[in-house]
């Protein structure tokens, strides 16, 4: 038995050696050693820690969920499904689950059949999916800047070479994608997709306008360019009309694979998501789906399927997202008083989070190590981009952060911004003794 050094300092044995890493340095795959990983998983830890509010996750509010209606439908699955549930399950998930799927599509005025979908283990396996059946090291992915920073491990997983697109306050640019479309055919290079969040976008808040949808399909269509939309906060919204989904745009046509899940319309801890797409782009996501797991969890497919059946999922939504704006506008309001006048920020009409940018002698990377000392976390812009593999700014996003209002009361986000206020005024000031402007 010899003893180590864990990475956290602790000594601890083990029968195999000295747990340092070194021994297997040489081993790692290429690709393991340029995994990124995602920021808001780092931040993780802090939500279990009882004196900081934890600004940062993705967390939907499952405190709403009603016990008795949990009650009554666990009671169903051990009664009517216990073996069943228990038992694995076909790759692409279960059948009556499928069928649920094109409902809750339909909602949103997409149409598939049961066919068309695959059950996947949460919309994150849907984007590791996604990415593993295109991209080869050093391929090009477009994606919006920022994106998702659960997108980024995936990115970088496989090695792809992102190119961000900004967005604005009408979603992805897509002018822009059409001239780095025409920018990289100069150079030879196609890219293999371009990932889009449309609808209230993780972690800009804003919405891709009909306008850009209609531009973005046609761009598709005319430059053979496969679109994967992820789309978790279609039904999450506060106000407005609900807009097409590109997968309804694009009319059949086959450029566009459609991701989502039941984790904020539902609950995360069930890890059921979905993927929609092409029959052949299918049959090469169930083998990775093979390879990966088997199957998503069966126990968790039964249990999504009897809820949808005795209850109406869409009026648990609709709760949703009244609790939800109320605790957006109390994140806005203290925003509003708390944070410096050069700060900047939009109004999400929907979905989990607010996207504000700070004057640009803050970093929020540095800005987090003292508001945790504040008790409060966020997640740093930088997050929300791939580092660049070679030129590229390295800074992007620096100057930003992400801010969730779903996870936590509207008293507390109150107290969780004015904590962040007294942190960026206590910079603001620092920065001015230092003699900034
Ligand atoms: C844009 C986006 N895609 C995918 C996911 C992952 O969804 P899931 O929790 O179902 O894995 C999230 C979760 O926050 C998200 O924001």
């Amino acid at each position: 038995m010899q003893t180590g050094r864990s990475s956290t300092g602790n000594h601890v044995t083990s029968s195999l050696g000295p747990t340092d890493g070194a021994r297997y340095d040489e081993r790692f795959a290429s690709r393991a050693a340029g995994i990124v990983s995602s920021a808001m998983r780092d931040l993780m830890a802090l939500s279990e820690r009882p004196d900081i509010i934890s600004l940062a996750g993705g967390f939907p509010d499952t405190e709403s969920f009603p016990r008795a209606i949990w009650d009554e439908v666990w009671a169903s699955v051990t009664a009517d499904h216990i073996a069943s549930s228990l038992q694995y399950g076909p790759t692409e998930g279960l059948s009556e689950l499928r069928e649920r799927i094109c409902e809750v599509m339909a909602h949103e005025g997409a149409s598939a059949r049961p066919d068309d979908i695959i059950v996947t283990t949460g919309g994150q396996q849907a984007i590791d999916l996604s990415i593993r059946t295109f991209v080869d090291p050093g391929d090009t992915v477009l994606a919006e800047g920022p994106t998702y920073p659960g997108a980024v491990p995936s990115f970088t997983t496989y090695e792809a070479d992102v190119h961000h697109i900004p967005l604005d306050e009408d979603g992805l640019r897509v002018d822009l994608v059409e001239e780095r479309l025409a920018h990289l055919a100069a150079a030879g290079i196609r890219p293999k997709l371009l990932y889009t969040i449309p609808n209230f976008h993780n972690p800009a808040g804003v919405t891709m306008s009909l306008e850009r949808r209609h531009r973005l399909i046609d761009i598709a269509h005319r430059h053979e360019l496969l679109i994967v939309e992820d789309n978790p906060y279609g039904q999450i919204r506060f106000e407005g009309e609900p807009l097409p989904t590109l997968w309804e745009l694009d009319g059949g046509e086959g450029w566009v694979v459609y991701l989502s899940t039941f984790s904020k319309i539902l609950a995360p801890g069930m890890r059921v998501g979905w993927v929609a797409a092409p029959q052949p782009v299918l049959r090469k996501m169930n083998l990775g789906k093979q390879a990966a797991d088997l199957c998503s969890s069966t126990l968790a497919q039964r249990f999504v399927i009897e809820y949808m059946r005795r209850h109406d999922w869409r009026e648990h939504v609709a709760r949703l997202n009244d609790v939800y704006r109320g605790r957006r506008d109390a994140m806005l309001r203290a925003l509003e008083e708390e944070l410096p006048a050069e700060a900047t920020w939009l109004t999400p009409a929907g979905g989990l989070f607010v996207w504000a940018t700070l004057p640009d002698f803050v970093d929020t990377r540095d800005l987090l190590a003292q508001a945790i000392k504040n008790q409060v976390a966020f997640v740093p812009g930088r997050g929300a981009f791939v580092p660049p593999r070679g030129e590229g700014d390295p800074d992007r996003g620096a100057h930003s952060l992400r801010l969730n209002f779903s996870g936590v009361p509207e008293p507390v986000i109150s107290e969780g911004v004015a904590r962040l206020g007294r942190t960026v005024a206590s910079w603001v000031e620092l920065h001015r003794a230092l003699g900034g402007a």
